[in-house]
């Protein structure tokens, strides 16, 4: 389980995370919602300790994250952050070579290799396996730093904003591969998600954020609802029952 307790985070004075306390890890997908400048990345990052907390404490499996080893950490989850600045000049192969790096240290072992190769596979990369990242369009780009995060093989994994740049096919292609991950492997997966018809498709759980607290958490047919979507977004949203499930309007 990852827990939260108490976590709070501010920068010159302004809250951006107020007072959290979450359990996260018992559904295998949780969607992870809301407006921007919510909190949700600021989230992430304390979980994966790309950022500290102001107060607050955060345990993933009995292990503080505050004191863990990096390595210990990055054996235990993994994160895919929203925004991803790395050296253009790295392949695809390389990449997901860095996803293993916490198990192998730079000396692959053939353990090693097959999960990179099967994380490849996973994304459908193969045929991109040797072209640089800059080579390669935004879709198939967010692909491999997905399979990174598949190839550092965690229990956990925070994925924030995976659909980013994605058309159609691939976003529900990679929502299916979501829970393809907690169904046949059992991980345990945390999504941010600004589509809530995907959010409430193919997640167990939802969490709201709003304003650095969390606002709503619960299953998809109790947050798919206007009330709970107005109060979230602040903006009217219209809910249709399509085939038996709550679906969003928003486009109008
Ligand atoms: N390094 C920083 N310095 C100052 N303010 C920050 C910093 N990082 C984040 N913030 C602020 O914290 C708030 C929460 O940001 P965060 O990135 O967690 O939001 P988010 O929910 O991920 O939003 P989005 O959907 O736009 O990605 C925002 O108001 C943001 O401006
Ligand atoms: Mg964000």
């Amino acid at each position: 389980m990852i827990v939260l307790d108490g976590a709070s985070k501010h920068y010159n004075g302004n809250t951006v995370l107020d007072d959290v306390s979450l359990e996260l890890g018992d559904e295998g997908v949780t969607a992870l919602i809301g407006p921007n400048g919510a909190g949700k990345s600021t989230l992430f990052g304390l979980i994966g300790r790309l950022i500290d907390p102001d107060a607050g404490s955060i345990r993933i499996d009995e292990m503080d994250v505050a004191k863990a080893p990096s390595r210990d950490l990055a054996r235990a989850i993994a994160v895919l952050r929203q925004d991803n600045t790395i050296a253009a000049r790295l392949t695809v192969q390389d990449l997901v070579e860095f996803g293993r790096f916490p198990h192998s240290r730079g000396r692959l072992t053939s353990v090693d290799r097959d999960k990179i190769d099967e994380a490849i596979s996973y994304l459908d990369l193969d045929g991109f396996r040797d072209r640089f990242l800059d080579e390669l369009s935004g879709g198939q780009r967010q692909r491999a730093f997905i399979a990174m995060v598949l190839a550092q093989d965690t229990k956990y994994v925070l994925l924030d904003e995976p659909l980013n740049n994605l058309d159609l096919k691939h976003m529900t292609e990679i929502m299916k591969l979501v829970r393809r991950m907690s169904e046949e492997l059992g991980k345990k997966i945390v999504v941010v998600l600004h589509d809530i018809n995907f959010a409430a498709t193919y997640s167990d759980r939802i969490i709201a954020m709003r304003d650095g607290r969390i606002v709503a958490d619960a299953g998809r047919d109790e947050i798919i609802t206007p009330e709970v979507l107005g109060r979230v977004y602040d903006t009217a949203v219209d809910v249709r029952e399509i085939d038996g499930r709550p679906v969003a309007l928003y486009y109008s």
